[in-house]
């Protein structure tokens, strides 16, 4: 552990035109795919097998271990699918890491699907960020120009085209079954398993499905090697990730640092809470991770550390709020996200969260009877396990951690409105109902 930064990830961000080519190589950009080319593919995956890299998507799975899934001896071609629909609310980390170093994930694509020996790779970018998509499709043209891409990548006979795929904007398409649907042009709904992606994921066909800092996290690998990437971490949670604080704090922002930091340390890095406040409650990981207080700051954030407060590291993205907002208000802003991205394909979410959200107004709006908090936990059981997919979880999540640790201010939601007891700044903007977002 240590409470410093580690840019890795980070590193050239600030660079002079950090996203071109030029800039990339001039910072040793390349170099991990040099050193990656002359090994066989299984020593690759064994590199990052090694390294221990967990997902940075949200559950955390080791890497490597993904990669040994897919069946070499399927006749089938093999496929990397790149995960950068980033939507989970306060996340914020993918985006501007395609905005300002491209070059580094199309560096992680090459190598990774050389591990998995897949010949075509799929970036799926959230389709509203047109400024990163743009970055990441010249990034794969100049890569193509410089003989980093194609046929005969430098020279070591391995061939890779890369596909930069804009999604429509869905939420769910962030779920790796739905985002395969969506790659091929149907609804994008989750999928049955199994069958796993690794064994018949797009096409059928094996397919790895990564997040986007995951397989930015691989050229380092290469670069450094496995013993300096856990060198870094704790004892399960190895490397560097990056952090988005967002919401109350001085200085929001990107924070790269070693997994283990705690959130104390994050927050004092962002220049603490804004001045004259404090700290009420945050997501650890965004809003489908359960929420903690003031008093959970000594936290380790890292998988483990998380685990044990009932919580998730999800995609580290801290949305701070201190005394003057209300969990209230919050938690129903939260529930009627998932309600509009609920996919609609299973009734306990589709019916589930437009019961949240109903309950949430009244508790809000002070119109709400007494039993109405239990009932909004009732209609919590009745999702959670019920489901087709963990957006429902989600939605669940931060509804159930919020009474847990608020339960007097739900309860106030019987005699008035939120507002009134805890004037909101700004109130003329919040104290209409939030309009409901129609496609
Ligand atoms: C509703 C929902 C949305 C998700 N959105 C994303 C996303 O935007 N990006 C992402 O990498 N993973 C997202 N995930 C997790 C993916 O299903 C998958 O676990 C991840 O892409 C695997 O990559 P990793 O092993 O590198 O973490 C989402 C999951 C759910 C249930
Ligand atoms: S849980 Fe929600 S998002 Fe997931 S499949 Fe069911 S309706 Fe769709």
């Amino acid at each position: 552990m240590t409470d410093t930064l580690t840019p890795v990830l980070t590193k050239n961000w600030g660079a002079e035109r950090s996203w071109t080519l030029d800039s990339y190589q001039a910072q040793g950009g390349y170099d991990g795919l040099r050193r990656a080319l002359t090994l066989s593919p299984a020593e690759v995956m064994t590199e990052v097998k090694d390294a221990q890299l967990r997902g940075r998507g949200g559950a955390g799975f080791p890497t490597g271990l993904k990669w040994s899934f897919v069946p070499q001896d399927n006749p089938n071609p093999k496929y990397l699918v790149v995960n950068g629909d980033e939507s989970e609310p306060g996340t914020c980390k993918d985006i501007p890491l395609m905005m300002a170093s491209p070059h580094t994930l199309v560096e992680g694509v090459i190598i990774s699907s050389y591990a998995i020996n897949a010949h075509t790779a799929f970036i799926y970018v959230r389709g509203e960020v047109v400024h990163p998509i743009r970055r990441v499709r010249q990034a794969v043209k100049q890569a193509y120009e410089a003989g980093l891409l194609g046929k005969n990548i430098l020279g070591s006979g391995y061939d890779l085209d890369i596909i930069v795929h804009a999604g429509a904007g869905a939420y769910i398409c962030g779920e790796e079954t739905a985002l395969l649907n969506s790659l091929e042009g149907r609804r994008g709904q989750p999928r049955l398993r199994p069958p796993f992606p690794a064994v018949a994921g797009l096409y059928a066909s094996p397919t790895v499905i990564n997040n986007v800092e995951s397989i930015a996290s691989v050229p380092s690998i290469l670069a450094y090697g496995k013993d300096w990437f856990t060198s870094m971490g704790t004892e399960k949670s190895k490397g560097f990730t990056i952090y988005s604080l967002s919401g109350h704090v001085k200085r929001p922002g990107q924070y790269e640092a070693p997994l283990g930091i705690t959130m104390r340390e994050l927050i004092d890095l962002a220049g603490g809470v804004r001045e004259g406040h404090q700290l009420k409650f945050f997501t650890p990981g965004g809003s489908s991770t359960p929420i903690l207080t003031s008093e959970d700051l000594d936290t380790v954030m890292d998988y483990e550390g998380l685990a044990a407060k009932g919580t998730m590291l999800g995609t580290k993205a801290m949305q701070i709020f201190d005394e003057t907002v209300s969990v209230v208000r919050t938690t129903r802003r939260w529930v009627e996200f998932y309600k509009h991205e609920s996919c609609g394909k299973c009734t306990p979410c589709r019916e589930g969260t437009w019961w949240l959200v109903q309950l949430l107004a009244k508790l809000e709006e002070g119109k709400a009877e007494e039993g109405d908090v239990d009932k909004l936990l009732s209609v919590c059981d009745d999702i959670t396990g019920k489901s087709f997919c963990t957006l429902a979880e989600g939605a669940v999540a931060c509804v159930t951690s919020a009474v847990k640790h608020f339960r007097s201010e739900f309860e106030m939601g019987y005699h008035m409105p939120a507002w009134q007891y805890l004037p909101y700044e700004n109130s003329a903007l919040f104290t209409q109902p939030v309009k409901e977002v129609t496609a």
